[in-house]
């Protein structure tokens, strides 16, 4: 099922999110969470999602890099830590929640990430550029962090301004 994408202005987007707990691991509510997350994300033509964009405050992300085009290369990092980083890169990047927007963001060029499955297991992901990116831009947003505050004081200013007018014209729910 297509969930809601909740935009920029909705406090839950910048919230601390929870740990899934020991006894969601396998369940049905979280199998389902975690295939919702990815018809919306595909929907959207997105490569990450996080819980708290479909307005659940779980540590949980959903990525899949080829945006749904060609082969699918899907990941779900439940409880995800990065554990090393390595390098720099600097890129344009958007989010599903601030639709229409991007901006320059620096971010490590690989990193490191452990993580538990479905099901509970320990999981360790390697991402480098495009993925590494993804991956530290889905682990901010358990954290509250949307990838405004990455950007400049200027141009986020502009961004905000920008949404601002949209919303007054009912334009941004
Ligand atoms: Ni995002």
């Amino acid at each position: 099922m297509v969930r809601k994408i909740v935009k920029y202005g909705n406090p839950v987007l910048e919230e601390m999110c929870k740990p899934v707990a020991e006894e969601e691991f396998g369940s049905e509510d979280l199998r389902s969470l975690v295939s919702d997350m990815f018809e919306t994300m595909y929907q959207a033509r997105g490569v990450g999602l996080a819980a708290p964009q479909v307005g659940v405050l779980k540590r949980l992300t959903v990525i899949d890099c080829s945006g749904g085009e060609g082969e699918a290369q899907p990941h779900i990092l439940i409880n995800p830590e990065i554990v090393s980083q390595e390098g720099t890169q600097v890129g344009s990047e958007g989010c599903l929640s601030i639709p229409g927007f991007t901006g320059n963001v620096s971010r490590p060029m690989t990193v490191c990430t452990r993580y538990r499955t479905v099901d509970g297991d320990w999981g360790e992901l390697e991402g480098e550029e495009l993925l590494a990116r993804v991956i530290c831009h889905e682990n901010d947003h358990l954290n509250g962090v949307l990838f405004l505050r990455h950007l400049s004081k200027l141009k986020r200013g502009m961004i905000k301004k920008k949404i601002r007018a949209l919303r007054k014209q009912g334009e941004w729910d």
